[in-house]
C-alpha cells in the first residue's frame, strides 16, 4: 500500500467536516433562541405545558431532532418539475407526545412553509435556523398522539462542500435529483424529527413529469399517470431513520423482481452502459443471502439499489431498502473489485438501517461491520480471509492514515474518516480473535436481533460481548476505540505491536483492500 494514496484519500474524506461544522453553528445559534424562548413560553404556560427542547441530545450534534414527542409515521405527498427544481410538499406527521406540550419543533432547512394544522387546527410557527417551531392552539399533553399536517414549496437545498466536488442532500440532476446525505439531508426535503433515534413508518406519493421514475424506500405499491404527470406510491412499513429516506428521480431502467418473496428492484440510469453497474448491484440479491447467512434474517420487507448518471455524486449511502452508489464506482466493468461496495451497502441494511446509532459518536457500529462485512465477502470470493486483511492492515506503520483517530470517539470533524472505516472493522476482529468464532457470532447475532428496529450504542455492545463471552473485555475495547496508537495484536497471527517497521507486509494487496482504496480515490475526480 502506497502511504500517498491513503494521505490523499483521507484527505477527501475529512472534506465532509466543513458542512457538519457550519450545521453545528448554526444549530448552536438555533439552540440559543429556543432557550430563551422557553423563557417566556413556559412562564406564559400554566400546568407544566413546556415547549419541547430543539434538539434530542446528541453530544456530537446538540441542533439535530427535537424532544417532547416521538414520530410514529410521515405521510409525503411530495411533486417535484425538474425543470424549474420546484418542490411543492405536503407531510402528514403522525407523533405522541413525550411531555405536556405547549410548542414544539421540526427540522427543515430552506424551503417556504405555506400552512400548518395540528389535529384540523391551524397553528403558529415560526422559523429560526433549521428549527421549526410549531405551536397549536392549545397545550398537547403527555401520551397524547397528535396530527401535524404541513405544506410547503421551493427549490430543496444542495449541500455543497466548500471547495470540493461533493453534493449532498437534495442533488439536483440534467432529469431530477437525487436524494442522499448523511447525517444531513431529510429536513432539506421535508419536516422532520432529524435524529436516528427517532424511527418512524413512511408513505410516499412522489409526482414527476410523466416518463420520469420517482424511487423511494420500501414497497412500490403502483404508478398512477394523469394529464402528463405521474405517481408513484411507496410504502416503508419498517421504522426507518430519516437520513435513510429518499426521493430519486429521473430516467431509470427498471429491473423489478422478487427475491425471497420480497420486491427486489435495481435501478440503474440508462446513460450508463447496461454492463457496468449493473453486473455489480446486480449481485445485490446475493449478497443479502451470503450476509443473512452471517448476521440472522434481512430485516426489511423490500430490497434494491439505484445508480444514476450523476457527475457529482462520489458516494454510496445505505438507503433503507434501495443504497444508492456512485456510478464511478462502477467503471471497470465484471471484476469483483466493484461488488465489494455493494456488500458494504447491504450489510448496512442491518448495521446501520435495522440497528442505528444510538448517538452519532456510535457510527463505527456501521461503519466497522460494513467494512467487515467485505472482509467476509472477500473470504467467499476466496481473495482473502478476514485474518489476513487484518494482519495486512496490522503491518502497515503507524503513520498510515486509518490508525487515527480513534474509531470509539472520531468527533464531528472526523465523523468519516478512514479510522472510523478500518480501524473499525479491525475492533470486530480483534474481537472474534480474543473471545472465539463461537462467541463471537452469537454476539453479533444477538447484537443484530435485540436491537432491530431500534438504536444500540457503543457501551451496550460492549456490555453484550462481555455478557455473552463471559470475558472482561474494557481493555480491549479502549485499546482499539479509545486510545491512540497500535493496540496489542489480538492473536492469530505473530505479527508485533511494536512501531518498526515489519518484514511480514504480506506481499500482495488484499483485493478488498485494493477495492476500498479505489473507492476513496473516486473522490479525487
Ligand atoms: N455511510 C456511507 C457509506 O459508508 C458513506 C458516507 C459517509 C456518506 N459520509 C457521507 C454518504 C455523507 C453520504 C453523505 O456507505
Ligand atoms: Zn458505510
Amino acid at each position: 500500500m502506497d502511504s500517498v494514496r491513503w494521505t490523499a484519500s483521507v484527505r477527501t474524506w475529512r472534506k465532509p467536516v466543513r458542512l457538519l461544522r457550519m450545521r453545528l453553528v448554526t444549530a448552536a445559534v438555533a439552540g440559543l433562541s429556543a432557550v430563551l424562548l422557553i423563557g417566556t413560553t413556559a412562564s406564559a404556560q400554566p400546568g407544566g405545558f413546556r415547549p419541547g427542547a430543539p434538539g434530542v441530545g446528541d453530544p456530537y450534534f446538540p441542533g439535530y431532532g427535537n424532544g417532547g414527542y416521538d414520530v410514529a409515521h410521515y405521510a409525503l405527498e411530495i411533486r417535484y418539475d425538474p425543470a424549474t427544481d420546484v418542490l411543492d410538499g405536503h407531510a402528514v406527521i403522525r407523533a405522541t407526545a413525550t411531555q405536556n406540550l405547549s410548542a414544539f419543533n421540526l427540522d427543515l432547512v430552506g424551503l417556504t412553509v405555506d400552512t400548518v394544522t395540528v389535529d384540523g387546527r391551524s397553528a403558529s410557527w415560526s422559523r429560526s435556523g433549521q428549527e421549526l417551531t410549531i405551536t397549536p392552539r392549545r397545550g398537547l399533553s403527555k401520551h397524547r398522539s397528535f396530527t401535524v399536517d404541513i405544506r410547503y414549496h421551493g427549490v430543496p437545498l444542495t449541500f455543497t462542500l466548500p471547495g470540493t466536488p461533493f453534493e449532498t442532500g437534495w442533488m439536483h440532476t440534467d432529469d431530477g435529483a437525487v436524494v442522499a446525505g448523511q447525517p444531513e439531508v431529510a429536513a432539506a426535503w421535508y419536516p422532520v424529527n432529524d435524529h436516528p433515534l427517532d424511527k418512524a413508518s413512511y408513505s410516499f406519493a412522489i409526482t414527476v413529469p410523466a416518463g420520469l421514475a420517482a424511487l423511494s424506500n420500501g414497497v412500490h405499491l403502483g404508478t398512477v399517470t394523469r394529464h402528463g404527470w405521474s405517481t408513484w406510491y411507496w410504502v416503508q412499513f419498517t421504522p426507518m431513520i430519516s437520513y435513510l429516506a429518499t426521493a430519486t428521480i429521473g430516467q431509470f431502467r427498471i429491473d423489478k423482481s422478487r427475491h425471497n418473496g420480497k420486491q427486489l428492484i435495481i435501478a440503474v440510469d440508462p446513460d450508463l452502459p447496461p454492463d457496468l453497474a449493473d453486473d455489480a448491484v446486480g449481485r445485490t440479491a446475493e449478497a443479502t443471502d451470503f450476509l443473512a447467512t452471517q448476521f440472522g434474517p434481512y430485516p426489511f420487507e423490500a430490497n434494491g439499489a439505484i445508480v444514476d448518471d450523476y457527475d457529482n455524486l462520489f458516494f454510496a449511502l445505505e438507503n433503507q431498502t434501495k443504497s444508492i452508489y456512485s456510478k464511478y464506482f462502477f467503471d471497470e466493468g465484471t471484476t469483483t473489485g466493484e461488488t465489494y461496495v455493494v456488500a458494504h451497502e447491504v450489510a448496512h441494511q442491518w448495521f446501520g438501517d435495522s440497528v442505528a446509532v444510538h448517538f452519532w459518536q456510535d457510527i463505527w457500529l456501521n461503519e466497522g461491520f460494513a467494512t467487515y462485512a467485505e472482509w467476509l465477502w472477500s473470504d467467499r470470493l476466496g481473495e482473502g480471509t478476514p485474518q489476513q486483511i487484518f494482519d495486512f492492515f496490522y503491518s502497515q506503520p503507524l503513520t498510515a492514515d486509518f490508525w487515527s483517530p480513534p474509531p470509539g470517539d472520531p468527533g464531528v470533524e472526523q465523523l468519516f474518516d478512514i479510522s472510523v472505516y478500518f480501524r473499525g472493522a479491525m475492533t470486530v476482529h480483534a474481537l472474534r480473535v480474543t473471545v472465539g468464532d463461537d462467541a463471537f457470532w452469537r454476539i453479533v447475532r444477538t447484537w443484530v436481533a435485540s436491537h432491530r428496529n431500534g438504536n444500540g450504542s457503543t457501551s451496550e455492545f460492549i456490555a453484550l460481548a462481555e455478557r455473552i463471552s463471559g470475558q472482561q473485555l474494557d481493555a480491549l475495547f479502549d485499546a482499539w476505540l479509545f486510545q491512540e496508537g497500535k493496540p496489542p495484536h489480538p492473536g492469530g497471527s505473530s505479527l508485533s505491536a511494536t512501531n518498526a517497521p515489519t518484514t511480514e507486509t504480506p506481499a500482495g494487496v488484499p483485493n478488498a483492500v485494493r477495492a476500498a482504496q479505489q473507492r476513496l480515490a473516486v473522490g479525487q475526480h
